[in-house]
């Protein structure tokens, strides 16, 4: 099968199409690192901050955000992680909802990959519960999984809460409804994989893991259905990389401080 990149450098390619045509196709990678559509629960919740009034109360007439995409099933997830299996080296940072967690637990098992642990991302500037009559949802996660044997990550002793807001400058232009910060994806691509390897974003979005990993000096590839985000990420990865961010160690050293060992380093097993 040939494959033509609708956007390629010499650090990133873009495919623009759905993951289940071209990532069986690619050669294989090193991690995949996605974000892929939440549950059902989760999307039929994402009030717009406009749509509600003063008091919190969702205005008359505006159901929830239109995502622009379906939320996940349990048979799209299931051959998701098989496709994994056969694809991928090293690790599977696969993004959910809370809720979700345990679907993604089940689809990585039923694939013969090892379900390593969730990992919390705890958004620190996330907004209240306006409604007043339950707690605020603020915390998404993400599922770790990898292929059966020795494992390896750059966080030491490190624990899997990811600190990092929604919101500010580390967050990178504002692009895609479902958009992750560029500080979390920093944190996870120096965490979980090393320089030169090769990353693959099957749910790529506006290409957030893409900008990080090229910026930090991996290699990826995306691949997104939508032909709107692939145009905005292709916009996004024009600039040659960019000199942001400090090395892996200085930044895990500013950043990530209070969830380290002194010494960092690495862990033979998570
Ligand atoms: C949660 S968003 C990813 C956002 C991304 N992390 C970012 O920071 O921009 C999920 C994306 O997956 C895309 N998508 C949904 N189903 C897909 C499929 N089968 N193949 C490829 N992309 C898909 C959607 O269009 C959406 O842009």
């Amino acid at each position: 099968m040939s494959l033509e990149p609708y956007y390629e450098d010499q650090h990133v390619a873009i495919y623009h199409d759905k993951w289940e045509a071209v990532f069986m196709a690619l050669d294989r990678c090193d991690h995949v690192i996605t974000d892929p559509p939440y549950s059902e629960h989760t999307h039929k919740k994402q009030w717009i901050g406009a749509a509600l009034t003063d008091k919190g109360k969702p205005r008359v007439g505006i159901a929830h955000t239109e995502l622009g995409f379906e939320p996940i099933t349990g048979l799209e997830a299931e051959q998701f992680a098989a496709s994994i299996r056969v694809q991928c080296r090293r690790w599977a940072a696969v993004f959910c909802d809370l809720e979700s967690i345990s679907m993604w637990k089940a689809a990585i098992q039923r694939s013969d990959l090892d379900y390593v642990r969730a990992c919390i991302w705890d958004k620190v500037d996330s907004a209240p519960q306006f409604t007043g009559d339950r707690p605020a949802a603020a915390a998404e996660a993400f599922v770790l999984a990898h292929p059966a044997g020795r494992k390896k990550w750059n966080g030491g002793g490190g624990r899997n809460v990811y600190r990092y807001p929604v919101n500010g400058r580390e967050r990178g232009p504002k692009i895609h409804p479902a958009q992750k910060p560029e500080s979390l994806m920093r944190a996870i691509i120096s965490n979980f994989t090393d320089p030169g390897e090769l990353i693959v974003d099957p749910y790529m979005g506006a290409g957030t893991t893409l900008r990080v990993a090229k910026d930090l000096g991996r290699k990826a590839i995306g691949i997104e259905i939508s032909e709107r985000w692939c145009e905005a990420a292709a916009r996004r990865m024009e600039q040659g990389v960019l000199d942001l961010y400090r090395s892996d160690e200085e930044f895990r050293a500013e950043t990530q401080g209070a969830f380290f060992d002194e010494g960092g380093g690495s862990n033979e097993s998570v």
